[in-house]
């Protein structure tokens, strides 16, 4: 399985920091943000990576991840040119991929889960998308997903002003190999949103009314890293995590 790190974006709600260098260079304890999402993947064995880069500081993302090597990696990169969305971001890994499917991660997602269980089911089942929610007390900043009482997706809403759950859908993807045309087909017919960028969610959705998506409800530790406070949240993780081992 070939894995994506997205790591494009402008960081603006991490001003002034990433006026001068690039949010996924930023700190979460002892390590860069990025380092996070990386190893991730490479503990679950997926080491075949392209990662795109984008915003400040771009360079030294490069520097300091290198080939990977260090990190039992085979990295790539790919350069997004301006902030137009998540999907728009994988739509540049459509060459990576070869026509396989495809773990997507976001690069300023903190995980504490073991994810690989989950990622044999995917790999029996390879033309379901699988998505990971966890409970949020601020659902209201993410994708939100309405479930049914079997626990399967209705559908998400992004940052709804009236949530319809805590249920929130964390920046984990795997997609099935059609991936590439379903961002076309969401371009095409659905567009870029009101914050000019091509959602995840409406991909997502896609999968959903298609009845080609499930869900999993992580218990461990998440965030997005990419606020002052849960900047501050997942560098605490860390931390303690560190001091109990
Ligand atoms: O963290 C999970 C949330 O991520 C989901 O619940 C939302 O559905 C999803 O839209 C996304 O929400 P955010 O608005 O918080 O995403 P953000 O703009 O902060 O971007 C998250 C990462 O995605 C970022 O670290 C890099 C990557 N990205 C983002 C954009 C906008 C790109 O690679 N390119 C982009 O153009």
């Amino acid at each position: 399985m070939k894995g994506i790190v997205l790591a494009g974006g402008s960081g603006t709600r991490l001003s002034p920091l990433t006026l001068v260098t690039n949010k996924h260079l930023l700190p979460v304890y002892d390590e860069p943000m990025i380092f996070k999402p990386l190893k991730m993947l490479v503990n679950i064995g997926i080491t075949e990576i392209q990662m795109v880069i984008g915003g400040n500081g771009v360079g030294d993302i490069v520097k300091i991840c290198g080939s990977g090597s260090s990190m039992g990696a085979r990295l790539s990169y790919v350069h997004q040119d301006r902030p137009g969305g998540i999907a728009e971001a994988l739509k540049l890994t459509k060459d990576f991929s070869a026509g396989e499917p495809v773990v997507v991660i976001l690069g300023d997602n903190i995980f504490e889960n073991d994810i690989s269980p989950y990622l044999e089911i995917f790999e029996k089942d390879i033309d379901t998308c699988r998505l990971f929610l966890t409970e949020s007390e601020e659902p209201h900043r993410f994708g939100v997903a309405e479930l049914a009482p079997d626990g399967s997706v209705i559908g998400i809403e992004e940052k709804p002003k009236q949530p319809k759950s805590n249920k929130v859908v964390t920046g984990l993807y795997f997609y099935p190999a059609d991936i590439y045309d379903v961002i076309d087909w969401v371009q095409k017919n659905v567009g870029y949103s009101g914050r000019n960028e091509l959602e995840i969610t409406d991909v997502n959705n896609y999968y959903v009314r298609n009845k080609r998506c499930k869900a999993h409800v992580l218990d461990g530790f998440w965030s997005d890293a990419g606020t002052f406070p849960t900047l501050l949240r997942s560098a605490n993780f860390i931390a303690q995590k560190k001091q109990t081992k």
